[in-house]
């Protein structure tokens, strides 16, 4: 192969390959949980190829916006009702299988030494992630859209002293309109895109470095790492092939046959600002952290700085739970409460939407107060394990 001689000469590519896949083993006691890293990279491909389709018929005006896309885009653009259902289930899915990759990090104790800048890489894609999905919701221009953006800015009003002047500065009118718009459409095609694969390469880098956590949580040492894994290409990657078809087929239908759950019938009329719905509730994804904003219904101060918590306290992980013991599979009482934070967390998000009075209003607080109370029984937790293992149970 000439060409690829003539390539390796300049850009070691033969060194790079072993590198990064050939001399890269992956630990043998790790399962399917270990795939929804590749699956992540699988849908920000999706993502950022219906979004460049869609970029090319979309308006950013506020005059046109809305038509750009339930009509040009909807009806008269040949399959673009296909890019924008792959774009919008995409953004869903993105999500679930982003939780998921956090809750397997969470519960293998994937975030400790020697991983904390993986996790904290990662955590930092969550939050640019949900900041990509939220200035993209505004840009359809529909009721929903406008709203859940009117209400998301006014949070930033209750900052002491910049407070009022930062939410003009953000909006760039005093209230949602066409320069809100225009920024949040810059922000969401080029400059959070980049930042996210820019991002997202730190984030493998560090992963290579130090390698793949495991079911157990043992490390492996160096020396022995090419005897306990398995090469990640071609070994390890034939399986990810096999992860990938499976989620593609699940992917295309709900593309196909399920798109409606990723689009809210609310947004199907063009954004009013003269008349407010009578309920404004964000995509399932952020219905858990907004449920925590509402479930302190007696004091908005409090509300907010539980949200801000709750949006936070998880990349401090690695300083919160400081166990010696990596693996949930090996942790009886963090295994109790790693499945209640989970329950919680899909109990508020199922009230998120519900309208927040009389009962729903204390099933949000109780369920806000259990979701902190995960970060407050980790030290705890990990305080008992310490001492067991220093009597000499032989846990790890
Ligand atoms: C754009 C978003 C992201 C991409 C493309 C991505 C990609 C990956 C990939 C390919 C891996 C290696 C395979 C695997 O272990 O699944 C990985 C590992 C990891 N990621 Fe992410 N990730 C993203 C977001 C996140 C987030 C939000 C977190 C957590 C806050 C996170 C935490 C981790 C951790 C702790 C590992 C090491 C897991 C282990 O070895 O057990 N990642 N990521």
């Amino acid at each position: 192969m000439k060409f690829i001689d003539w390539l390796d000469e300049r850009l070691a590519i033969r060194q790079l390959m072993k590198v990064m896949l050939l001399e890269y083993y992956v630990p043998k006691n790790i399962n399917f949980l270990w795939s929804f890293g590749v699956l992540i990279m699988l849908v920000l491909i999706i993502l950022i190829v219906s979004g460049i389709f869609l970029l090319m018929y979309y308006k950013p005006d506020a005059n046109l916006a809305f038509d750009s896309v339930n009509k040009t885009i909807m009806m008269d653009v040949e399959f673009g009702w296909l890019f924008r259902h792959v774009h919008a289930v995409g953004a869903s899915i993105m999500f679930l299988v982003l939780f998921i990759h956090m809750g397997r990090g969470i519960y293998y104790g994937s975030f400790k030494p020697p991983r904390e800048l993986v996790w904290l890489t990662g955590y930092f894609l969550f939050i640019l992630m949900a900041a990509t999905a939220f200035t993209g919701y505004l840009l359809p221009w529909g009721q929903m859209s406008y709203w859940a953006a009117q209400t998301i800015t006014t949070l930033f009003e209750k900052i002491p002293v910049i407070g009022p002047d930062l939410v003009i500065w953000i909006r760039g009118n005093y209230i949602v309109a066409d320069a809100t718009l225009t920024r949040f459409f810059a922000l969401h095609v080029v400059f959070l895109p980049l930042l996210l694969i820019f991002v997202t390469v730190v984030h493998l880098y560090a992963v290579r470095i130090v390698g793949s956590n495991n079911e157990d949580g043992i490390e492996i040492p160096k020396e022995e790492k090419k005897k306990k894994g398995i090469p990640f290409w071609p070994v390890f990657m034939s399986k990810e092939f096999f992860v990938m078809s499976v989620f593609l087929i699940f992917f295309f239908w709900l593309v196909f046959y399920k798109f409606d759950f990723a689009m809210d019938p609310i947004n199907f009329t063009p954004a009013n600002y003269l008349q407010t719905p009578p309920h404004i509730y964000p995509e399932w994804y952020f219905l858990a952290f907004y449920e925590v904003l509402r479930g302190f219904f007696f004091s908005q101060n409090l509300g907010l700085i539980a949200f801000v918590l709750s949006m936070l306290l998880p990349m401090f992980l690695p300083w919160i739970d400081k166990s010696p013991i990596k693996s949930g599979n090996h942790r009886p009482l963090f295994k109790i409460a790693f499945w209640i934070f989970v329950l919680d967390f899909i109990f508020l998000t199922v009230l998120g939407k519900l309208p927040p009075t009389g009962l729903y209003g204390w099933l949000g607080f109780v369920g806000s107060l259990v979701f902190f109370a995960f970060f407050i029984a980790l030290p705890i937790i990990s305080r008992i394990e310490r001492k067991e293992l220093e009597r000499g149970g032989n846990k790890q």
